[in-house]
């Protein structure tokens, strides 16, 4: 069975400050192209994705310098203050049943993974790509102001997951998900979150954990290595 297109929500409004760049670190190039366009590249080949929304800062003036503005298949919205916030923007001019969302800042994602994601999590509770955190023993610290922790106790930690992008969500549904928690001021830092509080219990699919999101200056010679390698 053919899968229905997916349109893509990228949001892309953040600062990116720990990174410590003059631009936001999804302008910051990588092996010659921006991160923000090489993440971009990997929907555009994908065959069942439709259009990449990319939600962008009101006071962008770099995204239009970019090739993939000129992309007919790309769509900019203006973000918000808070990740799901530009999230949101984006869901809503979303044209397709399912939405995926995906940090701009993470270039590096497999698109087998995504592959497997679209057809594993087609339902909905939907799902996310995630890994399995299982080096260190995981220990729960008490609440302190002080700087110093306690452990509480130890976490089972078979039961922990790093939670990744893209995330696959049926758009209506995570649309009330977000604007819920929202209104009830609840954070939310994924869009599994927003589900979680809606009720839903996501797929955890398993992601290549070389799909970092790009964050502090180490991860992007990390990228570099990454890209280098790759073929043109
Ligand atoms: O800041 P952080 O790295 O967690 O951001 C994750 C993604 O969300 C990035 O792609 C960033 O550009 C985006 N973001 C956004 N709007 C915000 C904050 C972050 O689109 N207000």
């Amino acid at each position: 069975m053919a899968i229905e297109k997916i349109d893509v929500v990228i949001p892309a409004a953040g600062a990116g400050r720990r990174m410590g760049a003059a631009v936001p670190k999804q302008y910051l190039r990588i092996a010659g192209r921006e991160i923000l366009a090489r993440t971009a590249d990997i929907f555009l080949s994908l065959p069942f994705a439709g259009r990449i929304i990319i939600a962008l800062s009101a006071d962008d003036t770099l995204f239009d310098t970019l090739d993939t503005a000129a992309n007919p298949r790309v769509v900019q919205v203006t973000g918000g203050r808070e990740r799901s916030d530009s999230v949101l923007a984006g869901l809503r001019a979303s044209q397709t049943e399912f939405t995926l969302v995906h940090d701009a800042a993470r270039p590096m994602v497999r698109p087998a993974d995504i592959e497997r994601l679209v057809a594993l999590a087609l339902d909905d509770d939907g799902g996310i790509l995630a890994f399995q955190s299982v080096r260190d023993t995981i220990k729960l610290a008490d609440t302190v102001s002080d700087g110093t922790a306690r452990s509480v106790r130890t976490e089972p930690r078979e039961l922990l997951w790093h939670a990744l992008t893209p995330q696959l969500f049926r758009t209506g549904l995570l649309i009330k998900a977000l604007e819920s928690a929202s209104a009830k001021g609840l954070p939310v830092t994924d869009e599994a979150s927003a589900m979680e509080l809606a009720g839903y219990r996501p797929r955890l699919v398993s992601s290549d954990p070389g799909n970092i999101k790009i964050t502090e200056p180490a991860d992007l010679a990390a990228a570099e290595e990454f890209f280098r390698h790759q073929a043109p």
